[in-house]
Protein backbone atom coordinates (compact mmCIF):
# COMPACT_ATOMS: atom_id res chain seq x y z
CA UNK A 1 0.00 0.00 0.00
CA UNK A 2 0.87 3.70 -0.29
CA UNK A 3 4.46 4.99 1.68
CA UNK A 4 3.03 8.35 1.77
CA UNK A 5 -0.04 8.75 2.61
CA UNK A 6 -2.42 7.09 5.51
CA UNK A 7 -3.50 3.69 4.13
CA UNK A 8 -6.80 4.16 5.55
CA UNK A 9 -7.70 7.40 3.94
CA UNK A 10 -10.71 7.55 1.70
CA UNK A 11 -11.20 10.35 -0.75
CA UNK A 12 -13.21 11.34 -3.74
CA UNK A 13 -12.79 11.11 -7.06
CA UNK A 14 -12.03 14.74 -7.48
CA UNK A 15 -8.90 16.25 -4.89
CA UNK A 16 -7.66 19.56 -4.74
CA UNK A 17 -3.81 19.72 -4.21
CA UNK A 18 -2.93 23.24 -2.22
CA UNK A 19 1.16 22.99 -1.19
CA UNK A 20 0.36 24.15 2.12
CA UNK A 21 -0.74 21.68 4.35
CA UNK A 22 -2.29 24.41 6.46
CA UNK A 23 -3.84 25.71 3.36
CA UNK A 24 -5.60 22.43 2.94
CA UNK A 25 -6.58 22.59 6.78
CA UNK A 26 -8.34 26.27 5.83
CA UNK A 27 -10.34 24.80 2.51
CA UNK A 28 -11.45 21.92 4.77
CA UNK A 29 -12.14 24.16 7.95
CA UNK A 30 -14.21 27.15 5.79
CA UNK A 31 -16.01 25.35 2.42
CA UNK A 32 -16.07 21.84 2.84
CA UNK A 33 -19.22 19.91 5.49
CA UNK A 34 -18.99 16.86 6.68
CA UNK A 35 -15.02 17.04 6.41
CA UNK A 36 -12.64 14.18 8.47
CA UNK A 37 -8.74 14.20 8.67
CA UNK A 38 -8.01 11.04 6.65
CA UNK A 39 -4.09 11.51 6.59
CA UNK A 40 -1.47 13.50 8.25
CA UNK A 41 1.80 11.26 7.52
CA UNK A 42 4.76 13.96 7.52
CA UNK A 43 2.64 16.82 8.42
CA UNK A 44 0.80 16.79 4.79
CA UNK A 45 -2.80 17.02 5.85
CA UNK A 46 -5.68 15.66 3.77
CA UNK A 47 -9.42 15.96 4.15
CA UNK A 48 -12.31 14.04 2.35
CA UNK A 49 -15.90 15.52 3.10
CA UNK A 50 -18.61 17.28 0.90
CA UNK A 51 -18.72 20.64 -0.66
CA UNK A 52 -21.75 22.92 0.25
CA UNK A 53 -23.92 22.05 -2.27
CA UNK A 54 -23.26 17.86 -1.57
CA UNK A 55 -20.58 16.83 -3.72
CA UNK A 56 -17.87 14.98 -2.36
CA UNK A 57 -14.08 16.81 -2.85
CA UNK A 58 -11.17 16.17 -0.90
CA UNK A 59 -8.51 18.30 -0.25
CA UNK A 60 -4.73 16.86 0.70
CA UNK A 61 -1.83 19.34 0.43
CA UNK A 62 1.53 18.39 -2.24
CA UNK A 63 4.10 19.67 -0.43
CA UNK A 64 6.34 22.23 -2.29
CA UNK A 65 8.43 21.41 -5.94
CA UNK A 66 7.85 18.56 -8.55
CA UNK A 67 9.12 15.46 -6.65
CA UNK A 68 6.93 16.12 -3.27
CA UNK A 69 3.88 16.56 -5.69
CA UNK A 70 5.28 13.79 -7.81
CA UNK A 71 5.24 11.27 -5.13
CA UNK A 72 2.05 12.32 -3.53
CA UNK A 73 0.07 12.68 -7.15
CA UNK A 74 1.16 9.24 -8.03
CA UNK A 75 -0.35 7.50 -5.17
CA UNK A 76 -3.39 9.24 -5.20
CA UNK A 77 -3.92 8.47 -9.06
CA UNK A 78 -2.32 4.77 -8.35
CA UNK A 79 -3.49 3.48 -5.17
CA UNK A 80 -6.82 5.44 -3.81
CA UNK A 81 -9.15 5.71 -7.21
CA UNK A 82 -8.46 9.41 -7.16
CA UNK A 83 -9.29 10.71 -11.15
CA UNK A 84 -8.89 14.40 -11.32
CA UNK A 85 -5.92 16.01 -9.10
CA UNK A 86 -6.65 20.39 -9.22
CA UNK A 87 -3.50 21.82 -8.29
CA UNK A 88 -4.18 25.27 -6.72
CA UNK A 89 -1.51 27.25 -5.67
CA UNK A 90 -0.03 30.70 -6.24
CA UNK A 91 2.71 31.92 -8.93
CA UNK A 92 4.85 34.63 -9.88
CA UNK A 93 4.03 36.83 -13.55
CA UNK A 94 6.09 36.95 -15.94
CA UNK A 95 3.44 38.83 -18.19
CA UNK A 96 2.40 42.62 -17.59
CA UNK A 97 -1.00 41.92 -18.43
CA UNK A 98 -0.92 38.97 -15.84
CA UNK A 99 -1.65 41.64 -12.20
CA UNK A 100 -0.65 40.45 -8.73
CA UNK A 101 -4.21 39.12 -7.43
CA UNK A 102 -5.35 37.63 -11.04
CA UNK A 103 -6.17 33.97 -11.91
CA UNK A 104 -4.86 31.58 -14.12
CA UNK A 105 -6.07 28.59 -16.14
CA UNK A 106 -2.78 26.56 -16.68
CA UNK A 107 -3.28 24.57 -20.13
CA UNK A 108 0.45 23.48 -20.08
CA UNK A 109 3.68 23.45 -18.20
CA UNK A 110 7.35 23.77 -19.61
CA UNK A 111 9.66 22.89 -17.30
CA UNK A 112 13.73 22.59 -16.28
CA UNK A 113 13.34 19.37 -14.28
CA UNK A 114 14.43 16.14 -15.21
CA UNK A 115 11.22 14.35 -14.19
CA UNK A 116 10.31 13.41 -17.98
CA UNK A 117 13.68 11.52 -18.21
CA UNK A 118 12.18 8.49 -16.83
CA UNK A 119 10.38 7.83 -20.12
CA UNK A 120 13.79 7.49 -22.36
CA UNK A 121 12.21 9.81 -24.88
CA UNK A 122 15.57 9.36 -27.02
CA UNK A 123 15.88 13.00 -27.24
CA UNK A 124 12.41 13.44 -27.52
CA UNK A 125 10.71 16.54 -25.42
CA UNK A 126 7.16 15.55 -23.48
CA UNK A 127 4.53 18.35 -23.37
CA UNK A 128 2.62 18.04 -20.07
CA UNK A 129 -0.45 19.30 -20.62
CA UNK A 130 -4.04 20.38 -18.12
CA UNK A 131 -7.14 17.91 -19.38
CA UNK A 132 -9.13 19.75 -21.71
CA UNK A 133 -12.26 18.89 -20.23
CA UNK A 134 -11.13 20.45 -16.81
CA UNK A 135 -10.12 23.29 -18.47
CA UNK A 136 -13.09 23.80 -19.85
CA UNK A 137 -14.95 23.45 -16.93
CA UNK A 138 -12.88 25.60 -14.86
CA UNK A 139 -13.33 28.25 -17.52
CA UNK A 140 -17.10 28.05 -17.86
CA UNK A 141 -17.71 28.29 -14.32
CA UNK A 142 -14.92 31.41 -13.53
CA UNK A 143 -17.47 33.36 -15.68
CA UNK A 144 -20.57 31.69 -13.75
CA UNK A 145 -18.55 33.18 -10.74
CA UNK A 146 -17.69 36.63 -12.47
CA UNK A 147 -13.96 35.77 -12.41
CA UNK A 148 -11.99 37.44 -14.84
CA UNK A 149 -9.40 34.82 -15.83
CA UNK A 150 -6.16 34.48 -17.79
CA UNK A 151 -5.75 30.76 -20.06
CA UNK A 152 -2.49 29.82 -20.75
CA UNK A 153 0.72 28.14 -20.68
CA UNK A 154 3.45 28.92 -17.09
CA UNK A 155 6.78 27.49 -16.24
CA UNK A 156 7.49 24.81 -13.20
CA UNK A 157 11.02 26.23 -11.94
CA UNK A 158 13.10 23.49 -10.16
CA UNK A 159 14.78 26.40 -8.87
CA UNK A 160 13.18 29.22 -6.63
CA UNK A 161 16.36 31.17 -5.68
CA UNK A 162 18.13 30.84 -9.36
CA UNK A 163 21.58 31.88 -9.54
CA UNK A 164 20.63 33.61 -13.12
CA UNK A 165 18.90 36.68 -12.22
CA UNK A 166 17.50 37.38 -15.91
CA UNK A 167 17.04 33.67 -16.75
CA UNK A 168 13.25 34.12 -15.96
CA UNK A 169 13.64 36.32 -19.40
CA UNK A 170 13.83 33.15 -21.90
CA UNK A 171 10.76 32.26 -20.80
CA UNK A 172 9.10 35.31 -20.40
CA UNK A 173 9.78 36.11 -24.48
CA UNK A 174 8.10 32.80 -25.30
CA UNK A 175 5.02 34.53 -23.45
CA UNK A 176 4.55 31.85 -20.29
CA UNK A 177 2.30 33.42 -18.27
CA UNK A 178 3.96 32.76 -14.81
CA UNK A 179 6.50 30.64 -12.38
CA UNK A 180 5.48 28.38 -10.08
CA UNK A 181 6.92 24.71 -9.05
CA UNK A 182 4.42 21.85 -9.28
CA UNK A 183 2.44 21.69 -12.32
CA UNK A 184 4.52 19.86 -14.77
CA UNK A 185 5.11 16.79 -12.53
CA UNK A 186 1.48 16.64 -11.86
CA UNK A 187 0.78 16.90 -15.66
CA UNK A 188 2.92 13.84 -16.01
CA UNK A 189 1.80 11.86 -13.77
CA UNK A 190 -1.60 12.18 -14.76
CA UNK A 191 -0.63 11.57 -18.76
CA UNK A 192 1.07 8.28 -17.24
CA UNK A 193 -1.82 6.84 -15.66
CA UNK A 194 -4.37 8.23 -18.01
CA UNK A 195 -5.97 10.26 -15.56
CA UNK A 196 -6.80 14.09 -15.53
CA UNK A 197 -4.99 17.11 -14.31
CA UNK A 198 -5.59 20.66 -13.73
CA UNK A 199 -3.76 23.83 -12.18
CA UNK A 200 -5.62 27.36 -10.95
CA UNK A 201 -2.93 29.91 -9.89
CA UNK A 202 -2.88 33.09 -7.71
CA UNK A 203 -0.46 35.63 -8.90
CA UNK A 204 1.05 36.19 -5.85
CA UNK A 205 4.11 38.31 -6.89
CA UNK A 206 5.70 39.70 -10.41
CA UNK A 207 9.23 39.76 -12.92
CA UNK A 208 7.10 41.45 -15.45
CA UNK A 209 6.47 45.33 -13.77
CA UNK A 210 6.78 46.94 -10.10
CA UNK A 211 3.39 46.37 -9.07
CA UNK A 212 2.76 46.70 -5.56
CA UNK A 213 2.69 43.09 -3.07
CA UNK A 214 -1.41 42.52 -2.05
CA UNK A 215 -2.40 43.65 0.94
CA UNK A 216 -3.31 41.19 3.67
CA UNK A 217 -6.98 41.66 2.35
CA UNK A 218 -6.16 41.99 -1.23
CA UNK A 219 -3.98 38.82 -0.98
CA UNK A 220 -6.68 37.47 0.73
CA UNK A 221 -9.73 37.92 -1.81
CA UNK A 222 -7.88 36.67 -4.31
CA UNK A 223 -6.66 33.18 -2.80
CA UNK A 224 -10.80 32.99 -1.99
CA UNK A 225 -11.57 33.42 -6.14
CA UNK A 226 -9.18 30.95 -6.58
CA UNK A 227 -10.90 28.66 -3.67
CA UNK A 228 -14.62 29.16 -4.92
CA UNK A 229 -13.56 28.31 -8.51
CA UNK A 230 -11.80 25.19 -7.40
CA UNK A 231 -14.88 23.97 -5.33
CA UNK A 232 -16.98 23.84 -8.41
CA UNK A 233 -14.72 21.73 -10.04
CA UNK A 234 -15.95 18.71 -7.64
CA UNK A 235 -18.61 15.98 -9.49
N1 LIG B 1 8.76 31.48 -8.27
C1 LIG B 1 8.47 30.20 -8.12
N2 LIG B 1 7.35 29.79 -7.54
C2 LIG B 1 6.50 30.73 -7.09
C3 LIG B 1 6.75 32.07 -7.23
C4 LIG B 1 7.94 32.47 -7.86
O1 LIG B 1 8.22 33.67 -8.02
N3 LIG B 1 5.72 32.77 -6.68
C5 LIG B 1 4.85 31.84 -6.22
N4 LIG B 1 5.32 30.60 -6.49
Amino acid sequence: MSTHIDNNAKFAKTVLMPGDPLRAKYIAENYLVDYKLVTSVRGILGYTGKTKDGKEISVMASGMGVPSIGIYSYELFNEYGVENIIRIGTCGSYQKEVHVGDVIITTSASSNSNYARQFDLKGGVLAPCSDFSLILKAYENSKKLGLNVHVGPIFSSDIFYDEDKEYYKKWQRLGILGVEMESYGLFINAMKLHKKALCILTVSDTFASDERELTQLERQTSLENMFKLALTMAE
